[in-house]
């Protein structure tokens, strides 16, 4: 059974009422222990830096200012929400392997911390942008390895991929790099693989970025400022999964860290571990009413305002090959349980949130509340398709609740 939890509902119920569904709401109380709880275990070795593409709402991102050094853009658009948010460019990284002309040259302008180069392409048009404005801008170098341990829910390497370097073609890119003048080679980056639960394959996953960085900063004798460890980590989505445990992470990895941050050449080097789900998705919950109750052919059928159109990923259409249920409850409980369906109110039968859900019977107007929803939520899902409304966002902080609704899209164009 998906059991409620009474604060949680509270804040559910109060923000459906005042803001309207479907809604997500942000807990930040769910998030302080999450930093906290990471800087405990791999502070140590690590600093955190925020890949705001997993959630870039703007609320969440002046809370995230205040409590995480570093954040991830991944579109000139992202920067201009993270600047209005008031990170300062210089404390952001810039992603992403589609790079336009006016969005690097913006973030070159905007005074960017590291942008991060994922092909030849980037370094040469970075380099002349640069040079037009009289900079040096400080890159780091995506490498895209050669393989991943098993056990990532999500997999890059080791494949075709249009992301980073490929490790083979590493020595000569960056001898190419290293000799364009308006670039200055800040570090190394990785992001292979992510969604895993696993310890073991996080530390070997390390593990191999480790060889990775050493050898290709033994080979052009880098004294990197900076080496970027995408996390890898995962969060439980559905039912049974069992929560990653940090502290096994940071047992089995401490050895290893511990000996690479020793080495002389890595003296001064920060090590950032790049992550966007675990610091939030936990912390969100996607809140939906039920419009109607449909029976069909043996079935009941909970319709909701809000579906695959405001979350495509509890939906099971964003990356996943078999769709299983996000854990879910009805908001306020309830005795017994029956099996439900819970579809949204596109006309497509792939609109479906979840399958013979065991819940308290659930009648027209109730909530239902899907968890792990604070990354990959709104801004991952076809939200204007069929016209319905957006869905509300909520920051809940103690006892407030704020709406930051995103109003309008953003982004940086060239027209
Ligand atoms: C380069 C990069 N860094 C970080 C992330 C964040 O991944 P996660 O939210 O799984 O931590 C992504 C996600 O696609 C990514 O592409």
């Amino acid at each position: 059974m998906n059991r409620p939890d009474h604060d949680i509902d509270h804040i559910l119920t109060q923000a459906a009422d005042r803001f309207g569904t479907p809604a997500y709401v942000y807990a930040t109380d769910l998030i302080t222990p999450r930093i906290r709880d990471l800087q405990d275990k791999l502070g140590r070795w690590f600093k955190l830096s925020f890949a705001m593409k997993c959630n870039p709402n703007p609320g969440l991102l002046s809370w995230l200012e205040q409590r995480i050094p570093y954040i991830d853009v991944s579109s000139g658009g992202e920067l201009l929400l993270a600047i209005d948010a008031g990170w300062p460019a210089n404390r952001a990284s810039f992603t992403g392997p589609a790079k336009r002309e006016v969005e690097l040259r913006r973030a070159i302008q905007e005074g960017l911390g590291e942008l991060v180069v994922e092909s030849p392409r980037d370094a040469q048009l970075a380099n002349s942008i640069a040079a037009e404005t009289g900079r040096i801008q400080d890159v780091v170098i995506r490498i895209a390895p050669d393989r991943v341990p098993k056990g990532f829910g999500d997999q890059m390497a080791g494949r075709p991929s249009p992301f980073g370097i490929d490790i083979e073609d590493a020595p000569g890119a960056l001898t190419d790099i290293a000799s364009l003048p308006h670039l200055r080679i800040a570090g190394l980056h990785i992001y292979s693989g992510t969604q895993c639960l696993k310890p073991a394959a996080i530390v070997e996953n390390w593990g191999i970025f480790m060889t990775i960085f050493r050898d290709l900063c033994e080979r052009h004798d880098l004294h990197p400022d900076r080496l970027i460890f995408g996390a890898g980590l995962g969060i439980p989505y559905h039912p049974g999964d069992m929560p990653l445990d940090l502290g096994q992470v940071a047992e089995a990895a401490g050895p290893q860290l511990d000996a690479f941050k020793a080495e002389p050449r890595f003296s001064k080097t920060e090590l950032v571990l790049e992550l966007g789900r675990y610091l939030v998705g936990p912390a969100g919950y996607f809140v939906t009413r039920v419009t109607s109750i449909k029976e069909s052919r043996g079935t009941r059928i909970a319709i909701c305002d809000g579906g695959m159109n405001s979350h495509l990923a509890a939906s099971g259409h964003f990356g996943m090959v078999l769709r299983r249920n996000y854990v879910i409850h009805r908001v306020g409980g309830g005795e017994g349980e029956e099996p439900i369906d819970i579809s949204g109110p596109l006309c497509t039968s792939i609109d479906k949130l979840g399958s013979k859900v065991a819940l308290p019977r659930v009648e027209e107007g109730d909530l239902i509340a899907i968890h792990a929803s604070g990354a990959y939520g709104p801004s991952s899902s076809p939200v204007n398709f069929i016209s319905h409304p957006t869905p509300r966002e909520i920051l809940a902080e103690g006892g407030q609740l704020l709406d930051v609704t995103r109003i309008e899209g953003c982004g940086l164009s060239d027209r």
